[in-house]
């Protein structure tokens, strides 16, 4: 195979003790993972990583992952280069969460892997590298992709009939059937809440089917992300002031990156509306900034969060983190499914820090440059993807 006979002849180099330590913990785990240093060369290879991508400890060791390893998102473009997860963590100094990303094998196979990096400090407190840590998802994928047609037939199934029953209520509730009392109303007014709940349930799952299945008619132009972030604060201030919390903003002046209007601006609703869920007391802050040609948007709360052992999970769908019940919030846990899907579409990436009882942090980068985004769009256009 090609990329083998690429990197063949790799020499070892001497381990740092953090590295020594981490070696001895690899070696016993499930999850494939490897450690480079700051330019990207691979220092530690795992016996995992070895069986679900097959090369071997000593073809790896030595190389620079993006000559080594060949990582692409769900729509086979390169992330190797501008949208590295191991430099973001790099650079960033935090653990970036890639999501789903199909690996190569050295048999020139393609396997779904489910991808996390995080920085490594040295003594002094450095970063020094990075680790990534991945998980063959194969069988996962599946299960997904059967619950999916499921979910997404059961969807189409009910929009009509709960459209039916909305339109029929409210003509009831207008009197239009005769008069009705102050119970009567009420009682109706509950039910036409939970007709409004299964209907925003159903149009989650039909928005992820059109993500996942890359029939979302995106709508591509020119966003100014913070009139986007102002109109989303806008709408949140009555939840907020009902809660009790303070949501700030700083916004700082940006360039327009290109995108649909009406997704985007999903992301920001459902960031925002988690943070005011998922916080019982103290303040939301929405700022936006540039960092490193990309367009940050950060939505920062004193919340719950999310415990560091659930947080590989966030972005699965249905996933509700343990500290939710703390919170009087309902919710069906596909919020941030459709999100990280929608931020995925724009070339972006979520980062997430989180620590339980102090708060979260969902900090959304779009790039400023085009490129990825315009192939994406020219893909699609020819129904592609
Ligand atoms: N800002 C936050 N702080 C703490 N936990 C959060 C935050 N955002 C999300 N979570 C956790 O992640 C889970 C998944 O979030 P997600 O938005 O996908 O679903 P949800 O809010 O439960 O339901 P919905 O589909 O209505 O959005 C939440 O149930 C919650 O446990
Ligand atoms: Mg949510």
């Amino acid at each position: 195979m090609e990329m083998a006979e690429q990197v063949s002849g790799a020499e070892r180099m001497p381990l740092q003790p953090v590295e020594r330590e981490l070696e001895r913990i690899f070696s016993s785990l499930g999850h494939g993972m490897y450690v480079v240093d700051s330019e990207r060369r691979i220092r530690l290879w795992n016996k995992a990583a070895e069986s679900i991508l097959g090369w071997k400890e000593e073809d790896a060791l030595g190389n620079d992952c993006r000559e080594f390893i060949r990582h692409e998102d769900k729509e086979g473009l390169r992330l190797c280069d501008d949208h590295c997860p191991l430099r973001s963590s790099i650079d960033g100094s935090r653990t970036v969460f890639a999501g789903t990303v199909w690996g190569y094998t050295s048999g020139g196979g393609k396997v779904p892997l489910n991808v996390s990096c995080a920085p490594l400090l040295d003594a002094e407190g450095h970063v020094a590298g990075a680790v990534e840590v991945f998980a063959d998802i194969t069988r996962e994928m599946e299960v997904d992709r059967l619950k999916s047609e499921i979910v997404s037939i059961m969807a189409h199934e009910l929009r009509t009939p709960l459209t039916s029953m909305l339109g029929y209520l409210e003509l009831v509730m207008e009197g239009e059937a005769g008069s009705l009392t102050d119970e009567q109303r009420e009682f109706l007014s509950i039910v036409k809440s939970n007709i409004a709940r299964l209907t925003g349930l159903v149009n989650d799952f039909l928005d992820l089917d059109k993500l996942e299945s890359g029939k979302m008619d995106m709508h591509w132009e020119e966003l100014d992300l913070n009139e986007l972030a102002r109109d989303a604060l806008k709408a949140h201030f009555p939840m907020a002031e009902d809660k009790g919390l303070d949501l700030a903003h700083e916004l700082e002046p940006l360039s327009s990156v290109f995108g649909d209007r009406q997704l985007v601006s999903q992301v920001l609703h459902n960031l925002i509306s988690n943070a005011i869920k998922y916080t019982n007391e103290g303040k939301i802050e929405v700022k936006t900034s540039v960092d490193d040609g990309k367009v940050a948007v950060e939505v920062k709360d004193t919340g719950v969060g999310i415990p560091v052992e659930e947080q590989d999970k966030i972005g699965d769908k249905f996933f509700r983190a343990s500290t939710a019940a703390l919170t009087p919030s309902h919710g069906s846990g596909l919020g941030l499914s459709i999100t990280m899907g929608i931020i995925e579409k724009h070339c972006g990436d979520l980062e997430i820090q989180s620590e339980p009882g102090v708060g979260s942090t969902f900090r959304v980068l779009l790039p400023l440059d085009r490129e990825c985004v315009l192939i994406k769009a020219e893909k699609e256009a020819e129904g592609g993807i």
